[in-house]
């Protein structure tokens, strides 16, 4: 049976690289100005989201074993978070009273027109059909959230204002904002501040996936703590580099490759030195550029076509220096709606 046959949402997200990424100073609040230049790629996440008597969360696909399937994961607390937000907005602002006749008693009464927690709004399972690495730097778990607002605004059939999605998903994570958008867009402020940019082209990439995972606070404390054994203290405001805004606009891969940069890399690096061998094999086996992806340990290599592709995943996979290498296609579209249950907006008649 489908999930749209049991009254389910299932929505697909993809994962993102970091075309570029320049880190500013660290925050008063431990967070980091950035000018980042975020990608989707066509690397897919399923969430469905069924109406259920708890809520609860499960997983199936390549990583499971590597998400919690507790309260702590990330698409079950944005689940909840737009069920408060929606609560909470239904109590603040009730629907106006409608005035009715009422024949047997005579004169009008005031009846609420809506209830006051807009009706289904409750317990769901969210069941996440995993294929983007976990803890990779290709924002895996927030694309999982923010899949997770779109199923549940579908579901409840909520509607919710785009700024109001942002709000939220801003308060879930730095990345979650962009994996409602998609495509290529610029991110600033501590990732959550999302802006379209001029950008052509579709681009081929090959992902060396680690075994091991990295952790997004370890990498950033590293990146700090090699600018302070340098002393560099004054570090200036991120701003996007001409260099990539040209490759964007021009649609150039070749431009695009040599322009690829990312602060965090070095720091990445520090902590995962086996990376540079993989690195260095890649440019050697003819990628147009290299980069770590985000905070890592991932490596995204740009290949001139879906032929380039297949060799160098080829050739990474027979060197044996990667053993997980997956290709995708990118700009891909930020989460939507793949089916929903019939008779609602989305879902079919
Ligand atoms: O926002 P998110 O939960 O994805 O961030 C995870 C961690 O990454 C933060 O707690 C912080 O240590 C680090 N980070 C940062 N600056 C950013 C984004 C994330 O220092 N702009």
């Amino acid at each position: 049976m489908t999930a749209a046959a049991r009254g389910g949402v299932t929505v697909r997200v993809p994962a993102k690289i970091n075309l570029e990424l320049i880190v500013g100073p660290r925050r008063a609040d431990g967070y980091h100005d950035l000018s980042t230049v975020f990608h989707a790629v066509g690397l897919y996440d399923d969430i469905t989201v069924t109406p259920a008597s708890q809520w609860a969360v499960t997983l199936s696909g390549p990583y499971r074993h590597l998400v919690p399937e507790t309260g702590d994961n990330l698409a079950l607390k944005a689940a909840r978070l737009l069920a408060q937000r929606a609560a909470a907005e239904a109590a603040a602002d009730p629907e106006p009273a409608e005035e009715v006749e009422e024949p047997s008693r005579g004169p009008l009464r005031q009846v609420p027109s809506k209830p006051e927690e807009p009706q289904g709004i409750g317990p769901v399972h969210v069941h996440i059909a995993k294929e983007i690495p976990v803890a990779a730097g290709m924002a895996g778990g927030s694309a999982d959230a923010a899949a997770t607002l779109v199923a549940c605004d579908a579901l409840w059939q909520l509607n919710t204002d785009r700024e109001v999605l942002d709000e939220l998903a801003a308060e879930l994570g730095s990345d979650v904002n962009f994996a409602l958008t998609g495509g290529t867009a610029i991110g600033s402020g501590r990732g959550e501040r999302v802006a379209p940019v001029l950008s052509r082209g579709r681009y081929h990439w090959v992902l060396a996936v680690a075994k091991e995972g990295l952790s997004t606070p370890a990498v950033f404390a590293e990146c700090d703590r090699l600018r302070d054994d340098r002393g560099e203290h004054d570090i200036p405001d991120p701003q996007p580099s001409p260099d990539m805004m040209a490759a964007l606009r021009g649609g150039d891969s070749h431009a695009l490759g040599a322009a690829l940069r990312n602060d965090l890399q070095e720091a990445a690096l520090s902590l995962r030195p086996d990376l540079q061998e993989v690195l260095d094999a890649g440019l050697e086996y003819g990628a147009l550029g290299g980069i770590v992806s985000g905070s890592g340990p991932t490596l995204a290599f740009l290949v001139d076509g879906p032929e380039g592709a297949l060799d160098l995943a080829v050739a990474l996979t027979a060197s044996g220096v990667a053993s997980d290498v997956k290709r995708a296609v990118g700009p891909a579209h930020g989460a939507h709606v793949l089916n929903a249950p019939a008779g609602t907006p989305l879902g079919r008649k």
